[in-house]
């Protein structure tokens, strides 16, 4: 993802999001970190091979030997039809590119969509951050995948019940 993907990606975030999109200054300050040799952010974006509309996008931060996804998103036109998985698999390629032995989640508890994607990649459910989608107060279920049992620590994160 570049910074002229922003403008379509945030139609995408808009309609697939509506309560709680990202701003397009967090898409900014995500891909500002995601160039050059310091870089601790992968984005990436999937086209349509014919028209090259943007139909989905995804992020990770990288944060020591952890990793968190940020976000994935797939046009609701194009869903079913594998991409969702296809930008897992370019996230999860980003983490250990990073050397990250541990990637986090958070989604939201009624989206079982996605958390069957999740489970599909081996990520399983470790805690629950209450209320943390607002507006509404939705409970956001934490998943973890291990990347790297030598390197992972697998306690429990704090903050999670
Ligand atoms: C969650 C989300 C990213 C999944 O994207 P997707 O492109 O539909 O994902 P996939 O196609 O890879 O997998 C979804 C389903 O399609 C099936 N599928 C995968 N490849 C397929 C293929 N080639 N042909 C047919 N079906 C396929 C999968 O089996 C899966 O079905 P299942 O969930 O019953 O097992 C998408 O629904 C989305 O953008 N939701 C809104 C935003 C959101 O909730 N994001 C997650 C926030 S935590």
């Amino acid at each position: 993802m570049r910074w002229w993907d922003i403008a379509p990606v945030l139609d995408l975030e808009h309609a697939l999001f509506p309560d709680d999109a990202w701003s397009p200054g967090m898409f900014w300050s995500e891909l500002a970190h995601a160039r050059g040799p310091g870089a601790t952010r992968h984005y990436t974006v999937a086209e349509d091979p014919v028209t090259g509309r943007i139909v989905g996008y995804a992020g990770l931060a990288a944060l020591g030997d952890l990793a968190d996804v940020q976000t994935i998103a797939v046009s609701r036109d194009a869903w079913g039809a594998g991409l969702g998985s296809e930008l897992l698999t370019d996230l999860l390629k980003a983490a250990t590119d990073f050397e990250c032995a541990t990637v986090l989640l958070e989604v939201r508890v009624d989206n079982a969509r996605a958390q069957k994607l999740y489970e599909r990649f081996g990520f399983e459910p470790i805690g629950f951050r209450r209320g943390y989608y607002q507006p509404g107060n939705i409970d956001a279920l934490v998943m973890r995948l291990t990347l790297n049992e030598d390197l992972a620590d697998t306690a429990p994160e704090t903050g999670t019940e």
